[in-house]
């Protein structure tokens, strides 16, 4: 089963931009890959425990479960308006995660990789984690990104990291496609240096965070927050799940988990702590996860942060401007791994040109001039209608596009295959000025070639639809529904070809999918 799993969203504050273009470039890939007509399970949810969750709990003077719930219904309800379609919900407070979070402490502490020893260093309260003199910049100082750092001496509980380190070499040696792109697999080949040294502390000692899961053999601590926090891929796989809870089959969910997840948290939380947690569990090299690693979105260059009151929220855009417009411009307008700036002009003029402009007005002129001009809806090109050089132009440049697509989606870069569909889109709009189907019209004797050009872009509208519906999946339903198509919806990828659309075909009425936003005149981009 293709297994995708998100980053948990820490609760400590709601969605911005970043969190959304994860979870809607997830649910592309996802919806791609059942396009395919593959079995998948789709995880995404939230990260509630924790000392960011504990503190902004204590600033408003509320439990940290109540805090926490507050923010994960904000998360819940903007996912499902932008129509994620997620199979398993992760929240890490939840009972079921907390016993397998349990057992696998428990099982690592029996088999030797957990021990307790006594530490004095300096700790950054911002990142949750003791520093090291690497930690240091030029001038022997811990930067700003530290936070406050204070001086503790405390004991806790370590996981034996650099057993692993011997493992995690080799096995990114030997697998070169565990990190997309793979310029991030060198870089955690080049940081493994560090984890021959360095276990990994995953405890907190409970007067300083309670809010957390408690060990199970030591009840004055709590887990750190990313030891919990990874184990959701698999405590919401179903792993160590009793026989009778409602998760899933985890033999059938995980073979090869995809893990979607930012820049900012591949090394060392994922690549190292996660793989060699997994591998301390006893999990086989062609069972580890692949990671896609996406940039960041920026606001004017700079990162978006709340204390420089820069954060873009996605609700008030989605608000604004549909699902649509924000589903298409974060796919559209970043490349999978690189960062992006966020410029409201250009989310604006994405949606007029390409989808308003170019793919809605081709579909509702064509389906307006097919009601207009065709006796009863009805297209019928005769059977012995000879093509001609435009048609064969036409056709092949949509094998062309999907090829392409495919070539694109199957190495995650979609704002390359929206390209290439865009490209055919405006293609058909030249062959309909080319062939002037309202000049046809008027006279009986051009019928057939009225019919055949008509034809030609309601198949390609049809392909289209299909190839579009993982980014678009509400407006594409609604584009074969026009076209008199809804039934081609099940369509898998490679059944997508020439002659979807059996003639004689009856279209319904149209009606503009993606109506242009509307600007006061000096502000439209478009
Ligand atoms: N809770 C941890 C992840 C635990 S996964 C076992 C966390 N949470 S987070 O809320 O800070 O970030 C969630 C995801 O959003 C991460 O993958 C992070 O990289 C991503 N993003 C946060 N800011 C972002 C942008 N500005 N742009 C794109 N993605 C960004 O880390």
């Amino acid at each position: 089963m293709y297994y995708l799993t998100t980053a948990i969203d820490y609760t400590n504050g709601s969605p911005h931009i970043g969190h959304a273009y994860e979870k809607i470039l997830s649910d592309i890939l996802v919806r791609y890959q059942k396009l395919k007509g593959t079995e998948t399970f789709f995880l995404t949810g939230v990260d509630q425990h924790g000392q960011k969750v504990q503190q902004s709990a204590e600033k408003e003077g509320i439990h940290p479960a109540t805090y926490a719930s507050k923010n994960t219904k904000k998360f819940k309800k903007l996912w499902e308006q932008v129509g994620l379609d997620y199979d398993g919900w992760a929240e890490t407070t939840d009972d079921k995660h907390k016993a397998c979070v349990g057992k696998i402490l428990t099982k690592l502490k029996e088999e030797g990789q957990l021990y307790k020893k006594s530490h004095q260093g300096f700790y950054s309260v911002r990142q949750e984690q003791f520093l090291t003199d690497r930690d240091r910049n030029e001038q022997g100082e811990f930067g700003a990104e530290w936070g406050e750092v204070v001086e503790l001496s405390e004991e806790n509980w370590y996981f034996k990291l650099s057993d692993h380190a011997q493992w995690l070499q080799g096995f990114l040696a030997k697998t070169p496609d565990c990190i997309y792109p793979s310029s991030r697999q060198q870089e955690v080949i080049n940081s493994l240096e560090k984890m021959h040294e360095t276990d990994l502390c995953i405890s907190r000692p409970k007067e300083r965070l309670f809010w957390g899961i408690e060990l199970p053999f030591d009840a004055e601590y709590v887990t750190y927050v990313w030891f919990d926090a990874l184990i959701n891929y698999l405590s919401f796989a179903g792993y160590l799940a009793e026989p009778d809870s409602d998760l899933p089959d985890f033999n059938q969910v995980w073979e090869r988990p995809v893990h979607v997840i930012g820049k900012d948290i591949l090394v060392p939380a994922h690549a190292i702590y996660w793989m060699a947690m997994l591998h301390a569990l006893g999990f086989e090299d062609e069972h580890m996860p692949q990671f896609v690693v996406h940039g960041f979105w920026n606001a004017k260059g700079e990162k978006m942060s709340k204390s420089i009151g820069n954060i873009i929220d996605p609700k008030e855009l989605a608000d604004t401007y549909g699902v649509d417009a924000l589903r298409y411009y974060l796919a559209r307008d970043i490349h999978t791994g690189k960062d992006s700036d966020f410029i409201p002009d250009r989310f604006v003029s994405i949606f007029q040109t390409e989808l308003a402009n170019d793919l809605g007005n081709l579909c509702n002129r064509t389906l307006n001039m097919t009601v207009r001009f065709c006796e009863d809806k009805t297209l019928n090109t005769p059977s012995d209608y000879t093509l001609v050089e435009l048609d064969q132009q036409l056709q092949a440049s949509l094998a062309k596009t999907k090829e392409e697509y495919i070539k694109y989606m199957d190495t995650y870069q979609v704002a390359l295959a929206l390209g290439a569909i865009n490209k055919h889109v405006k293609l058909c709009n030249s062959y309909a000025e080319a062939n002037q189907p309202w000049a046809l019209a008027k006279d009986k004797a051009n019928t057939p070639q009225l019919h055949n050009c008509l034809y030609h872009i309601i198949e390609s509208l049809a392909h289209i639809a299909l190839l579009l519906s993982p980014v678009l999946p509400e407006a594409c339903a609604k584009i074969l529904q026009q076209l008199g198509a809804a039934e081609l919806a099940q369509t898998t990828l490679a059944d997508i070809n020439w002659g979807l659309i059996q003639q004689p075909h009856t279209v319904n009425k149209p009606k503009p999918i993606f109506p242009r936003i509307q600007l006061p005149e000096n502000e439209d981009p478009a």
